[in-house]
């Protein structure tokens, strides 16, 4: 509950600065300034979105190993996999009430386009990062070619979360500032990067790879569990 607590109040922060630091011109020279902030590295509301969901939100690994079974590794419990399609899933780490709007507004695209256009759609990673970005700097051009986002409405702040998206045998991890990274392993949450730093390479088992990237970063005795992706199968790990 404190972590949540604490989550808030940052975004809050993050709102009222926003609030004070916008200029009261037309809503397109807004859009502009906010991401020109953003390209030089320096939009401060995108920094407290990612430290929140660095700091604040559970730590969620993803493996992809070369016979393409893919892992996903959390602390106690097994990682909420959420159903996008039948071959998209998603799982996301911070605040839990944009984590909830982020899964229904992707369920509710697959929908339309089912009726729609009978298809699942594809592009999934480029559908959530319009989502992210629309959210906070508004629909662009560049995002009005999904179907969807246009009818998003700005809402003044980044999403607090970040998220791991599994199309197919694609792994892909998206930040607040809606940046997609794509690699066979990511990680996200609190101790993520420390955690990808010291991964060391594919030729130990799962288990010992764990052991080794998790070593003094999180404490001794820790359980992991381990879930395989497209199974029901998950086991857990003692460090
Ligand atoms: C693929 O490789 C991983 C890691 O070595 C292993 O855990 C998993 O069981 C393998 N999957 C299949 C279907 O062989
Ligand atoms: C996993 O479990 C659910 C509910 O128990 C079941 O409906 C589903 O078919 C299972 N999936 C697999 C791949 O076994």
């Amino acid at each position: 509950m404190m972590i949540h607590i604490n989550v808030f109040l940052l975004l809050l922060l993050c709102l009222i600065t926003s609030t004070h630091s916008s200029p009261t011109n037309s809503r397109l020279s807004n859009y502009e300034s906010i991401r020109a902030l953003d390209e030089s590295g320096q939009s401060i509301q995108l920094q407290h979105a990612s430290q929140a969901a660095l700091q604040q939100g559970n730590l969620i690994l993803a493996v992809k190993h070369d016979n393409s079974t893919i892992h996903l590794i959390s602390i106690a419990q097994p990682s909420v996999l959420h159903t996008i399609t039948p071959t998209t899933f998603l799982t996301c780490s911070g605040v839990q009430a944009d984590a909830r709007w982020l899964i229904e507004t992707l369920r509710s695209m697959h929908q339309h386009m089912q009726l729609q256009y009978g298809s699942t759609g594809s592009h999934w990673a480029q559908r959530l990062a319009a989502l992210y970005r629309a959210v906070f700097w508004g629909v662009s051009e560049e995002n009005t070619k999904w179907q969807h986002v246009r009818n998003i409405k700005q809402w003044g702040r980044p999403l607090g979360v970040s998220s791991i998206l599994i199309e197919g045998t694609r792994l892909y991890a998206l930040e607040p500032s809606g940046v997609i990274v794509s690699s066979n392993r990511l990680a996200i949450g609190k101790h993520s990067p420390e955690i990808l730093r010291q991964w060391p390479g594919n030729d130990d088992t799962l288990a010992d790879q764990l052991k080794a990237a998790c070593h003094t970063i999180l404490p001794r005795g820790t359980v992991l569990s381990i879930q395989q992706v497209g199974t029901n199968d998950s086991w857990q790990l003692q460090l």
